[in-house]
């Protein structure tokens, strides 16, 4: 499989995705909750999967799909080539605000990451990245990030996780939030990674994030050398859901050292 004419293929479903999504506007949206009230999906995001889904298959026959709204392939393993996709990656944005959504998109070959994608859709911004060719964005290469330190930084997290919540010490955030330059949160996984790889945020962490919220953004943020972890230290297991932190050198080991503590 050459690599090149699979990138080909991805950016341009992305940016067809893309323009489906920005034409749905004129549209009346059909909007649902899934696990609970306020974990949303419209058809958007459902048309969105299935559009690439058709595509992928079209292309590319022997290729798995993991979609975050179910049309894809049961995936149990990583063997072979597998496409981890989240159609609309902040979809409470979509519905609510019109902006700050992305499509993310991770190309994994027997586990290994070998392409990666974040379309901000409003912004038509796109960041991508093959494996070992480094990190682009809008075809512009992006410098590796900087090393980075607590009281120089802006972190993004979500409130939900500086009060009692059943995943993380809260009073360790706080200490955090306490040190740091500013704090941040734009509701879509993939938009703060994207803002972590090119150095306008310094990290992102969250508790709870499933694979397709993270597998293209895991593909960029190594290629630039920004750390993604568990906040537990460890790798991330794309088979299930984890927490998380994508941050730059230095500023990774201070806050996973002295300011996480999970339940
Ligand atoms: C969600 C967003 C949000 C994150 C949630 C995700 P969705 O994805 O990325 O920022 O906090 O955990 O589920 O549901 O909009 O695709
Ligand atoms: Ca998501
Ligand atoms: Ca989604």
């Amino acid at each position: 499989m050459n690599i090149h004419k699979l990138d080909k293929v991805a950016k341009s479903l992305i940016k067809e995705a893309a323009g489906r999504i920005r034409a749905s506007f004129t549209t009346e949206l059909i909007i649902e909750s899934k696990s609970e009230a306020n974990d949303l999906v419209t058809n958007i995001d459902k048309e969105t999967e299935q559009f690439f889904i058709k595509n992928i298959k079209q292309n590319f026959p022997d290729h798995r799909i993991m979609g975050e709204e179910g049309f894809g392939d049961d995936i149990q393993d990583l063997s072979g080539y597998v496409w981890i996709l989240d159609p609309i990656d902040g979809t409470m944005n979509f519905i609510h605000q019109k902006k700050n959504f992305a499509i993310s998109l991770g190309i994994f070959k027997d586990g290994e990451g070998i392409l990666g994608y974040i379309y901000d859709v409003m912004g038509d911004d796109l960041l991508s990245a093959a494996l070992g060719e480094g990190a682009f964005f809008n075809d512009q290469r992006i410098p590796r990030v900087e090393h980075a330190k607590v009281e120089q930084s802006i972190i993004s997290i979500n409130a939900s996780w500086v009060v009692p919540n059943k995943y993380i010490e809260h009073e360790g955030m706080i200490q955090l939030l306490n040190k740091v330059r500013g704090t941040r949160s734009y509701g879509s996984a993939a938009i703060e990674i994207l803002y972590v790889v090119m150095g306008r945020l310094d990290a992102y962490v969250s508790m709870r994030l499933s694979p397709w919220d993270i597998a293209g953004g895991i593909v960029i943020a190594n290629e630039v050398g920004a750390i993604v972890t568990t906040l537990a230290n460890e790798p991330i297991n794309l088979m299930g859901q984890n927490t998380f932190i994508v941050s730059k050198p230095g500023l990774h080991g201070e806050i996973v050292g002295n300011y996480v503590k999970l339940k």
